[in-house]
């Protein structure tokens, strides 16, 4: 390197929630079959990127760690997905994403979010109820899995 000189570019590490794009699909995919039992295809995610859903997702340190993907519809934000990384859970990133999503479609002047969550699942159920969702209703059966389905709570923040 004699004479010349090194030019050396170090680009800071980006920490924080972006909209998800299509490139981030195969990452994605490896999360989100980490974090469910019955994951989501690669076709269910490509029908996310159209005008109606907002998807966001997490990175830490350049890397995605968590997303959550939300559909319009009407007056109505549902909440479709969100997952963490197990490895990077219990850090407040899943409360993140989700005060995320709820600032958004109040700002996109919708009245209220709805959610399914599995019966089961303690740690989300205590995250939306922590954040202010009520249950509103249960639909029987509603995700596959042993002994013909699991219920689902529904879940709703009146935003107003
Ligand atoms: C649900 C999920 C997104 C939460 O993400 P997270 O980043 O770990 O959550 P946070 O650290 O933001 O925690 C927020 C709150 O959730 C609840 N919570 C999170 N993990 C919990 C656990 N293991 N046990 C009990 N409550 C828990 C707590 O109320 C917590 O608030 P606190 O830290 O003040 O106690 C994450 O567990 C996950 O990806 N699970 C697999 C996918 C999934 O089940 N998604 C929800 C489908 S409806």
């Amino acid at each position: 390197m004699k004479g010349e000189q090194a030019t050396v570019s170090i680009e800071a590490a980006q920490s924080g929630i972006r909209p998800l794009t299509q490139d981030d699909l195969p990452r994605v995919i490896e999360l989100e079959r980490l974090g469910h039992s019955h994951p989501w295809t690669e076709g269910i995610f490509r029908d996310c990127f159209k005008d109606s859903y907002r998807a966001w997702g997490y990175v830490s340190e350049n890397e995605l760690v968590g997303y959550a993907i939300i559909s319009y519809q009407f007056d109505e934000a549902h909440l479709l997905n969100v997952c963490v990384h197990p490895g990077f859970r219990g850090k407040g990133l899943g409360r993140e994403l989700l005060r995320r999503a709820i600032a958004v479609a109040i700002e996109d002047d919708l009245a209220c979010m709805i959610l399914e969550v599995r019966k089961s699942n303690r740690a989300a159920t205590l995250l939306y109820r922590s954040e202010g969702f009520q249950q509103i209703g249960v639909r029987p059966k509603y995700y596959p899995g042993p002994s013909g389905g699991e219920d689902a709570r529904v879940m709703e923040l009146q935003f107003t």
